[in-house]
């Protein structure tokens, strides 16, 4: 599949206004996406669960207007006038504009916020890439009605990605693939698929308690971090590495083997930092109650053997990914032991969602 299969057909409806609205979840990655060529074309496969209840919700009011040179559109979160956020949406929208021909026909109220709190520190811009990717789309399809669902869901997960990399996992759940790999048929660079196999229970329901450990802005983004892995020294080891322990998680998922699960998880969590850490110049995103919160994680195991694992992603926050029915015991022990090192004793349940939805 390429590019131009995305360009649309004239479109059969003229629209002069309307206002949609959709909530897209964020995701937080298994195996990692960390280097990408131009236009946020992955360098390694990655796969993901959605979450469920760390969202943004975004509705885009359009009005039709004469055709400009330039875009036309102002962004509110929270009721307040965003400013900042116009130019990451000006070069989306100079990104998509061959794909969503009709974005300089229509002025656009961009309105959206986050149902987490916008300083945690977790990425908003997967969730709001693909919330926003979402609404323009719902307004194409009222143009183009012959849009089945299929080509509705590729096309967000295709336009979310010229967003951020990360957001076109988000358009649907429970566990997505993006980056074209062997192992996985329809995969593609291009945009994200459902995870086309077998997982097994123990995976449903697995719950994601997010610990806030650093609520500031990260010092390097991760546009930056993509970039040094161009010519970054353990680069091509690290690309081969992705491809193979996606090889390695199919049998996991499919056999519920939780042990397994958690080796190869926190090993893709401390490999995307290792990168950090060998890039030039090199960088460190942990803190250390991100290491401290690690070493009473591998402890609190060794103890009990209960299934506790965890992620991290580009920041010092640490994802605690669990089986639901374990969460009783697990969840005492977040409270009692993990807590004390979040800022302001935040932290985040969440669990594995299914997708974005529009809400009417
Ligand atoms: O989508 P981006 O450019 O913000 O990159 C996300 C990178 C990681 O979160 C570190 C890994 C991933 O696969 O989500």
């Amino acid at each position: 599949m390429t590019e131009q299969l995305f360009i649309p057909e004239p479109y059969a409806f003229n629209l002069e206004n309307g206002k949609v609205t959709w909530e897209s979840p964020s995701n937080i990655a298994l195996i990692k996406y960390w280097g990408k060529k131009k236009h946020q074309i992955p360098k390694n496969p990655s796969i993901s669960f959605t979450l469920d209840k760390c969202k943004t919700i975004t509705s885009v009011t359009f009005t039709k207007k004469e055709e400009t040179d330039d875009f036309s559109f102002e962004v509110f979160l929270d009721g307040e006038k965003k400013d900042d956020f116009k130019p990451k949406i000006n070069t989306f929208f100079t990104r998509i504009e061959a794909y969503v021909p009709f974005l300089k026909h229509y002025h656009f109220k961009i309105e959206t916020k986050n149902t987490f709190p916008h300083s945690s520190g977790i990425a908003s811009s997967a969730s709001g890439m693909s919330a926003l990717a979402l609404c323009l789309i719902s307004i194409e399809k009222q143009m183009q009605p012959s849009l089945s669902d299929d080509q509705f869901n590729r096309k967000a997960s295709f336009l979310a990605r010229l967003g951020s990399g990360s957001a076109c996992r988000s358009i649907e759940g429970d566990l997505i693939v993006w980056g074209q790999t062997d192992e996985i048929e329809q995969s593609s660079d291009l945009f994200g698929i459902k995870y086309p196999y077998k997982v097994h229970d123990n995976f449903k329901n697995f719950q994601d308690t997010i610990l806030l450990v650093d609520e500031g802005e990260k010092q390097v983004s991760s546009t930056v971090g993509h970039n040094l892995m161009n010519n970054h020294p353990f680069a091509e080891e690290r690309f081969q590495q992705a491809h193979h322990n996606i090889k390695l998680l199919k049998p996991i998922l499919e056999s519920g083997d939780i042990n397994s699960f958690i080796k190869l998880i926190e090993s893709e969590a401390l490999t995307l930092h290792a990168m950090m850490m060998t890039s030039m110049p090199y960088f460190i995103l942990m803190k250390p109650n991100t290491l401290q919160i690690i070493n009473k994680i591998w402890e609190f195991r060794n103890n009990t053997e209960l299934h506790l694992g965890f992620t991290l992603d580009a920041g010092a926050n640490v994802h605690l990914l669990y089986p639901q029915n374990e969460s009783d015991k697990i969840l005492e022990f977040i409270k009692s032991e993990l807590v004390g090192y979040c800022q302001n004793g935040h932290y985040i349940c969440d669990q594995i969602g299914l997708g974005a939805n529009r809400i009417e």
